[in-house]
C-alpha cells in the first residue's frame, strides 16, 4: 500500500513537471525563464517595432519608462533611494500624489551605514530596502551612492560613504547584493566626479588619471565587477568636456570596455544634453529631461526627449544605425528580465516592525563617540534625575528635506522623544529650544507639519536654555545640521565649515552651564568645532531616520556601546583640506583636483596637520589594547598572499565592538604615495576581558598604485610596512614586509 501511494505521487509530481515543461516550451523564447537570458534578449529584440524600442530609452512619466504591452514586456519603475522608498509623486510633477499607502521605513543615511564599518549591516541595509522597494512595485533602486567626500562642503555627502575608496567598496558591495536578491536593481550613482553640488550640471572636472582611478573609481568599479549591480546612473556634471550620462570615456571606455558592465546607464534626472552623444556615448535610458528641444520646464516633453523623436528621426532617415539602438534595448531587456519578469522573485514587505528595528540596528552600529572626557556618557541615569535637552535638532523631523532622497516616513523618533521614551520614567526630561533654525520644512509638497516658529532672539534663546542647564544634572544638546538648501542638502554646498543659527556660541555658554554635558551632532558632514575643548563629551549622530531618537537614546544611556568610527576626516579648517588649500574649489564651471589622490587622511598625512577628528576615529564605552602585530612570512610573492594577525583585547568593564584597520605604508616608491591607505578592516565584538586573534589577508592588489603611462596597477618590489591601528591617527602596531 505505502508502495502504491509513494509510487502515485512519483507519477503526480512527473506529470506535473512534464505538463510544466510542456508549458514552458511552448512559450517564446523571450518568455522562457529556462533558456539563457541573452537568448531571451534575442528573441524579444527580433519581435519588438523601431517605435517600440525608441519608447523604451526614455521616460513617459517621472520616474516610469514604457515595456511593451504587446508582448506582455512590464514598465520599468525606479524610485530613490538612497535611505527609502520615496513617496509617490505625480505622473508629471515631482510634488507627492497623496497616497495614504506609501508611507516608508527610513533608514539611516549612507554617512552612518559607512560609519559602522560593518558588512553585515550594510547586507542588512540593502536587504530590507530591496523589500520596501520590492513591495512598492519598483524595480530599479536609485542608490546607493557612493561618490568620494573631497570637501566638507558638498551638500549631498551624507548620501554617500565617506572618503576612502576601500571602505566605500567593502560597504557597497553586500547593499548591492541585498537589493538585488528582491529582483530590484540597485542604481549605484553618480557615476563620476559628481563631487560637489555647486554648478553640477557644468561643472567640468579635471583630474589625472591615477587619481581618478586610485580614488574616484574604486567604489563603483567594486559595484559593478563585485556587487554585479544591474544598473548605475550617470552623473550632472562633465567629465574631458562631456557630460558624464552621455560620456565616451566613463561608459563605453571604463565602464562597458575596462569593467564588462552588462547593466543598463540611466540617466541622472535631466542629464542628457546632446542626442548624438546620448545615442554613441554608452547611455541606455533617459530620465528627468525638461525639454521641448528648444525651452526648460516643458510638461509631458517626453516625446521630445533627446533619445526620443529626435533619436527616431536620425534612426528612420538611416543617419543612425539599428544597432545603435539595439544596444540599448538589449540592456534594458537585460533589466527587465533580471527585474519584473522574474517570476521566481520574492514579493518583499513595506513598512514593517522587523524593518524599523533594522534601521534601528544599522543606526546603533553607525552612531560615532567622538569625544568622553571622565566617562561623562553614558548618562547615570540613576544619578542623573533632571535631563536638560537642548536644541532644535533634538525635535526636527530630518527624514523631509535634502533634495531626491527626502522622505515620507511611516514615523520618526525625534532625539527628544527617544530620551523620554527611554528614561521618561526615571528621570525628568526638559526640553529647550536654544537656537531657531528654520520655522517649517517641505519638499515636493510634503511637509513635515511641525509648525517651528519662534520669533524670540538668538540672546533670548541662549538665555532660556542656559538657565534650564543650570537646573539640570545632565545636559544633551542635539544640534548640528539640517536637511536645508545649503546645508546637508542637494543642489547645493555649505558656504562655510562652521554651524549655522549661533550654536557655537549656545554650545560654550551651556559648557559653562553645567559640566555633564554630551552634544549630539546630527549632521552627514564634518563641522567645525571651535569649542571642542570645553565640552566633555560629543556624539556624532548622522540622521537616522524612522528609530533615530531610539537608536540615539540607546547609545547615550549605555544600552548600547558605541561602535561606529568616522568614514570621513574632520578637518580642523577649511584650509586643511586639500581641495580647499589649493584654492580650486568650487571653481567656476571648471573643477581642477589639482590635490590628486591627497584626499582625506591622505592629505592630512602628507602634510602633518593634525585633524579636529580622524578618519577612523570613534570611542567605545569600553577600552581595547593591541598586541603585537606578526605576519605568517617576510616576503611576498609577486602571485603570493600575506597574513598579519593582532590579538585585540577588550581591556575594560564592558562588552563592546572594535574596529581595527590595516593601512598600508609603501616605504619607497618611485611615485609619490600617501603616508598609508586603508587596505582591510575587520569590526570585532569582544566581551569584557575577552581577546581575539584578528587576521587580515592582502596580496598585491593592497600595494599598488595606478601607472597612468602604462595604464595599469603597479606593485613595485621592495619594503612595506603594515600599520594596524584604532583610528588612521591612531596606529598602534606596525611590521615591515618585502614584496619579491
Ligand atoms: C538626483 C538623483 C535622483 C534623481 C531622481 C536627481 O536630481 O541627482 O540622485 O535619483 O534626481 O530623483
Amino acid at each position: 500500500m505505502f508502495r502504491s501511494v509513494k509510487s502515485f505521487l512519483i507519477l503526480l509530481l512527473m506529470g506535473s513537471l512534464g505538463a510544466k515543461s510542456t508549458a514552458q516550451e511552448n512559450l517564446p523564447i523571450y518568455l522562457n525563464e529556462a533558456k539563457p537570458i541573452e537568448q531571451r534578449i534575442e528573441d524579444a529584440l527580433s519581435r519588438m517595432t523601431l517605435e517600440e524600442k525608441v519608447a523604451m530609452v526614455h521616460a513617459q512619466s517621472k520616474f516610469s519608462s514604457p515595456g511593451v504591452p504587446r508582448l506582455g514586456i512590464p514598465e520599468n519603475w525606479m524610485t530613490d533611494g538612497p535611505h527609502g522608498i520615496r513617496a509617490e509623486v505625480f505622473w508629471d510633477k515631482w510634488d507627492q500624489a497623496g497616497w495614504t499607502n506609501d508611507s516608508c521605513i527610513a533608514f539611516p543615511a549612507l554617512t552612518c551605514l559607512a560609519a559602522s564599518w560593518n558588512k553585515d549591516m550594510s547586507a542588512l541595509y540593502g536587504k530590507v530596502i530591496g523589500e520596501e522597494a520590492r513591495y512598492r512595485n519598483k524595480n530599479v533602486l536609485l542608490g546607493p551612492g557612493v561618490n568620494i567626500y573631497r570637501t566638507p562642503l558638498n551638500g549631498r555627502n551624507f548620501e554617500y560613504m565617506g572618503e576612502d575608496p576601500f571602505l566605500a567598496s567593502r560597504m557597497v558591495v553586500p547593499y548591492i547584493q541585498g537589493v538585488q536578491a528582491n529582483g530590484v536593481a540597485a542604481c549605484v550613482k553618480h557615476f563620476a566626479l559628481n563631487n560637489q553640488e555647486i554648478d553640477r550640471h557644468k561643472v567640468n572636472v579635471t583630474v589625472d588619471d591615477r587619481t581618478l582611478y586610485e580614488i574616484y573609481l574604486p567604489a563603483f568599479k567594486a559595484a559593478v565587477q563585485e556587487g554585479k549591480a544591474w544598473a548605475i546612473m550617470g552623473a550632472y556634471n562633465r567629465y574631458k568636456g562631456q557630460w558624464a550620462c552621455q560620456n565616451q570615456f566613463l561608459l563605453n571606455d571604463i565602464l562597458r570596455g575596462e569593467w564588462k558592465f552588462d547593466g543598463v546607464v540611466v540617466s541622472d534626472w535631466g542629464g542628457v544634453n546632446d542626442t548624438k552623444q546620448a545615442i554613441y556615448h554608452g547611455l541606455d535610458m533617459e530620465f528627468g529631461s525638461w525639454t521641448d528641444g528648444l525651452t526648460m520646464g516643458a510638461s509631458n516633453a517626453y516625446d521630445n526627449y533627446y533619445l526620443a523623436n529626435p533619436f527616431l528621426k536620425l534612426l528612420r532617415s538611416g543617419e543612425v544605425k539599428e544597432e545603435e539602438l539595439n544596444k540599448k534595448v538589449r540592456n534594458i531587456l537585460r533589466l527587465v528580465f533580471r527585474t519584473n519578469m522574474n517570476t521566481k522573485r520574492p514579493y518583499g514587505s513595506f513598512g514593517t516592525a522587523e524593518h524599523a528595528s533594522a534601521g534601528r540596528k544599522i543606526a546603533e552600529e553607525g552612531i560615532v563617540l567622538l569625544k568622553n572626557n571622565n566617562n561623562t556618557l553614558p548618562i547615570n541615569f540613576s544619578k542623573a534625575k533632571k535631563i536638560a535637552v537642548i536644541g532644535e535638532n533634538a525635535i526636527k523631523v530630518m527624514t523631509v528635506g535634502g533634495g531626491s532622497s527626502s522622505l515620507k516616513a511611516k514615523y520618526e523618533i525625534s532625539p527628544l522623544d527617544g530620551i523620554k521614551n527611554r528614561i521618561g520614567k526615571e528621570a525628568e526630561v526638559v526640553f529647550a529650544r536654544g537656537y531657531v533654525g528654520e520655522k517649517s520644512k517641505a519638499q515636493d509638497g510634503l511637509s513635515t507639519g511641525q509648525n517651528l516658529a519662534d520669533n524670540r532672539s538668538a540672546d533670548q534663546l541662549i538665555k532660556e536654555a542656559v538657565d534650564l542647564a543650570k537646573t539640570a544634572d545632565f545636559v544633551v544638546f542635539v544640534g548640528g545640521l539640517n536637511k536645508n538648501d545649503g546645508q546637508d542638502s542637494e543642489g547645493n554646498d555649505r558656504k562655510s565649515l562652521g554651524l549655522p543659527y549661533s550654536q557655537d556660541k549656545l554650545i560654550s555658554a551651556l559648557a559653562k552651564a553645567n559640566k555633564n554635558l554630551a552634544v549630539v551632532m546630527i549632521s552627514g558632514n564634518a563641522v567645525a568645532m571651535p569649542w571642542v575643548n570645553e565640552v566633555p563629551s560629543i556624539v556624532q549622530g548622522w540622521y537616522l531616520g524612522t528609530e533615530a531618537g531610539n537608536a540615539l537614546a540607546s547609545v547615550l544611556v549605555g544600552d548600547v556601546n558605541p561602535s561606529g568610527k568616522l568614514p570621513f576626516t574632520f578637518p580642523a579648517k577649511l584650509d586643511d583640506n586639500g581641495a580647499h588649500k589649493l584654492g580650486v574649489y568650487p571653481g567656476n564651471g571648471e573643477q581642477t583636483y589639482n590635490e590628486g589622490i591627497f584626499v582625506g587622511y591622505r592629505w592630512a598625512d602628507k602634510h602633518g596637520t593634525k585633524p579636529l577628528f580622524s578618519f577612523g576615529h570613534g570611542l567605545s564605552y569600553t577600552s581595547f589594547e593591541y598586541g603585537k602585530v606578526i605576519a605568517n612570512k617576510k616576503d611576498l610573492a609577486e602571485d603570493g598572499k600575506i597574513t598579519f594577525s593582532v590579538e585585540v583585547k577588550n581591556t575594560g568593564k564592558r562588552e563592546g565592538q572594535e574596529i581595527v584597520q590595516l593601512y598600508i605604508n609603501d616605504v619607497k616608491s618611485s611615485v609619490p604615495r600617501p603616508v598609508k591607505e586603508l587596505k582591510a578592516f575587520e569590526k570585532v565584538s569582544l566581551k569584557a576581558g575577552e581577546t581575539k586573534t584578528v587576521k587580515f589577508t592582502i596580496d598585491k592588489t593592497a600595494l599598488s598604485f595606478f601607472d597612468a603611462a602604462k595604464h595599469d596597477w603597479v606593485a613595485e618590489p621592495g619594503d612595506f610596512r603594515a600599520l594596524v591601528g584604532a583610528s588612521s591617527a591612531d596606529i598602534r602596531q606596525s611590521i615591515g614586509f618585502r614584496l619579491k
